[in-house]
């Protein structure tokens, strides 16, 4: 938990007892590491110890997915994670049944998905791009992101109620192809939180912290550029994705070897569609970097 996070006494107390790793889930632990603006960490780690579900908002490489991580970490919990798409089902929400043969008999075995091994074990469920799943297969978790905290699996009649410790952080990027606006039913049952894009020291500090470019005049520049880009995207120059943290970090990375005008050209104007916003990043890119 970094120093500077202030939290009331009783959450601080809540946080620091040591809980015992789960070995069962041990691959499904995770790390901080998230770099914070707006008292993003305290709002939502205050937002989760009471027992309120977080949806993280903002878009692509903002950081979303390494904050729920570390929210995670704070509260010492595996995390089971659900990717969304067109395909998702109940059954990669909750599980599935298989026939296993024990010696010589056929049996039915249930093998629990994300959602009930993270009720029933109270860890951290992350539903990641959750706009991405079909309007009608997710309505079937509103009583788990409810009061209720239940559900009765349809596969098994089995119902369940989650353990106290259960928690639920999803994410979403809006308006991107493939994404529908959420049911507002869906929505009604988070805490919103927007995710926006790193600048200044605090992206200085995730450069230093995350890529393995060394050289201080190079970073200033970067962070200088993605200042810029970040101004420029607000004015509605460029598209969002231009001041993406994530782009920049691989720009960093590649700078260590590729010259920096190289790198940007790479990881950050090649992935925007329009040419002339491509252009316009490189010309930026120029007034603070020599080929
Ligand atoms: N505030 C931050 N603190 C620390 N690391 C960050 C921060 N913002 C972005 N990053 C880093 O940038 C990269 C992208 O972050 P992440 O994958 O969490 O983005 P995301 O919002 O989940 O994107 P997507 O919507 O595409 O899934 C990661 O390497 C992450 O470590
Ligand atoms: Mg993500």
């Amino acid at each position: 938990m970094p120093n500077h996070i202030k939290l009331p006494k009783e959450i601080e107390e809540f946080l620091e007892q040591s809980s015992n790793i789960d070995e069962n889930f041990e691959h499904l632990y995770t790390s901080g590491g998230y770099i914070e603006s707006d008292e993003l960490i305290q709002k939502t780690i205050i937002t989760l110890y009471m027992g309120k579900n977080i949806l993280l908002k903002g878009p692509t490489g903002s950081g979303k997915t390494k904050l729920a991580e570390s929210l995670t970490a704070y509260f010492q919990k595996p995390m089971h994670s659900i990717n969304c798409s067109i395909d998702l089902d109940a059954e990669s929400l909750l599980g599935f049944k298989t026939i296993e043969n024990k010696e010589g008999q056929t049996e039915i075995h249930f093998v629990e998905g994300p959602v009930v091994q993270a009720m029933k074990n109270g860890h951290t469920l992350y539903i990641d791009e959750i706009n991405m799943a079909r309007p009608e297969t997710l309505p079937i978790l509103n009583g788990v992101l409810d009061y209720r905290k239940t559900i009765t699996n349809p596969f098994t009649n089995e119902v369940i109620k989650a353990h106290k410790d259960f928690r639920v952080i999803a994410a979403i990027n809006e308006g991107y192809v493939g994404t529908t606006p959420l049911n507002e039913a869906l929505k009604n049952r988070f805490i919103i939180f927007q995710v926006g894009y790193l600048s200044g020291d605090k992206l200085k500090q995730v450069i230093k912290s995350q890529t393995a470019l060394k050289n201080e005049n190079t970073i200033n520049y970067m962070v200088k550029l993605a200042d810029e880009l970040i101004k420029e995207t607000k004015k509605g120059k460029v598209s969002e994705e231009a001041a993406s943290t994530r782009a920049l970090l691989d720009a960093c990375d590649l700078a260590v070897y590729l010259t920096p005008l190289t790198a940007i050209e790479h990881a950050i104007a090649e992935k925007l569609e329009d040419e002339r916003e491509k252009s316009f990043v490189l010309n930026l890119a120029e007034t603070y970097f020599k080929d």
